[in-house]
């Protein structure tokens, strides 16, 4: 199926027409200060932006942020993004108060060609989520008014039922922006017929979140290597105590029939960092991975793992990673994610980082972002593709 681009619609040419733009500038927000904390999102979506600037469209950005409940709420403000988003596209961007009322309104209608307008947080309206037709459909048709044309460049987002990636695109032109088209080409490498050995690193805290994406990837990868909060309840299901480590009980029986039928692939980590405490001072020790004392957790995947991992990836042609391997924001902890992402740069391998924590990771532990193949900005939409599920925002594209 074919999915018209950005490229299509500036062929057409959008000076003096608006153009409305779903990006998903959900960044992390510090809790005290509510400043920025990684701004990534926000740069992905310049490349789509600024061309729409330069050939003179009037571009109309919405976003969520976080996860609001139907109503106003400021601590998930947009606010702060327009001023960055405006710091980084070299020309202020017009902040609306509200997101389809007098405020948006008149914000559009005051806009100019080249001129960028910021809707307020879509979740602040009960319509964008709603589980219901008729009133996500109403929604849509508020900010469907407010563009000529829509760009879908909400790559985080797009699988999610909303109204402003699967409603609005029903109602106006539409095109798929530059990050999503680059996100879709890059994961569509890895479910085809990726180069081998194809090596796929998971963390995170749940088996649970990371379930469908495991029993998708086992028949198509050569290795798994499974790190983070989610190793433990595999460590439980290999017969080991695990101490007060994270553990998802009713998942042991499941992992271990993954284990069974894995033929081999999953590698589990063979030593850990076991602290006393969920703290970035408490006393740890790198101990076995069967070798965990009772009172202690596991937060860190140790050295040794490290090496075994860093050897199996040396080895691949294609890698994709999605979740950190410890608690990586503390310092004592962020070992086994840092090692891991530096065997994943040193590979000659094409690889893909799976949005989220783990991009964010990449970024706080200050590596080279150009050494990755790709770092995708969705989490769990990139998790949703490579499991093969109908994404509702790739699909609204391609009608
Ligand atoms: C994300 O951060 O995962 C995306 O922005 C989607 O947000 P959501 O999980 O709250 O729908
Ligand atoms: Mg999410």
């Amino acid at each position: 199926m074919s999915i018209r681009n950005l490229d299509d619609l500036l062929a057409e040419g959008v000076s003096g027409r608006r153009v409305l733009v779903r990006a998903d500038l959900n960044v992390p927000l510090d809790k005290q200060t509510g400043e920025i904390t990684d701004d990534g999102r926000i740069r992905a979506v310049l490349p789509t932006l600024s061309a729409l600037v330069q050939a003179g469209a009037k571009v109309v950005v919405c976003s969520h942020l976080g996860r609001p409940k139907g109503a106003p709420d400021p601590q998930f403000s947009l606010r702060p993004v327009a001023g960055r988003l405006g710091e980084l596209l070299g020309a202020p961007v017009h902040f609306a108060e509200d997101t389809v009322g007098d405020s948006a309104r008149s914000t559009v209608e005051g806009l100019a060609d080249g001129q960028v307008a910021l809707l307020e947080n879509l979740r602040f309206n009960k319509g964008e989520t709603s589980k219901d037709d008729a009133e996500r459909g109403a929604f849509a048709d508020q900010l469907a008014a407010f563009g000529d044309a829509y760009v879908d460049d909400a790559f985080g987002a797009v699988h999610r039922k909303h109204a402003s990636v699967h409603d609005v695109p029903a109602r106006l032109p539409h095109v798929a922006g530059r990050l999503v088209l680059r996100e879709v080409e890059v994961l569509g490498k890895l479910t085809g017929d990726p180069e081998r050995p194809y090596v796929v690193v998971l963390g995170g805290s749940k088996v649970s979140d990371k379930l469908a994406v495991i029993e998708a990837l086992l028949p198509k990868v050569d290795r798994l290597l499974i790190g983070g909060g989610m190793c433990f309840t595999f460590l439980k299901a290999q017969g080991h105590e695990v101490g007060t480590s994270l553990l998802e009980e009713d998942m042991v029986e499941t992992c271990r029939n993954l284990l069974e039928r894995s033929g081999g692939k999953i590698m589990l980590p063979v030593d850990v960092v076991a602290a006393d405490a969920f703290a970035p001072d408490a006393t740890h020790d790198t101990v076995p991975a069967d070798g965990i004392p009772s009172h202690r957790l596991g937060l860190d995947i140790g050295p040794e793992t490290v090496a075994g991992f860093a050897a199996a990836l040396s080895q691949a042609k294609t890698i994709f990673w999605n979740g950190p391997m410890g608690v990586f924001e503390m310092a004592a902890f962020a070992n086994g994610t840092r090692g891991v992402a530096e065997a994943i740069t040193k590979a000659d391998a094409f690889s893909v980082v799976g949005g989220g924590d783990s991009a964010a990771a990449v970024r706080a532990l200050g590596l080279d972002e150009s050494s990755f193949g790709h770092i995708s900005t969705g989490g769990g939409a990139s998790l949703e593709y490579l499991e093969g599920k109908a994404l509702p925002g790739i699909a609204a594209l391609e009608n």
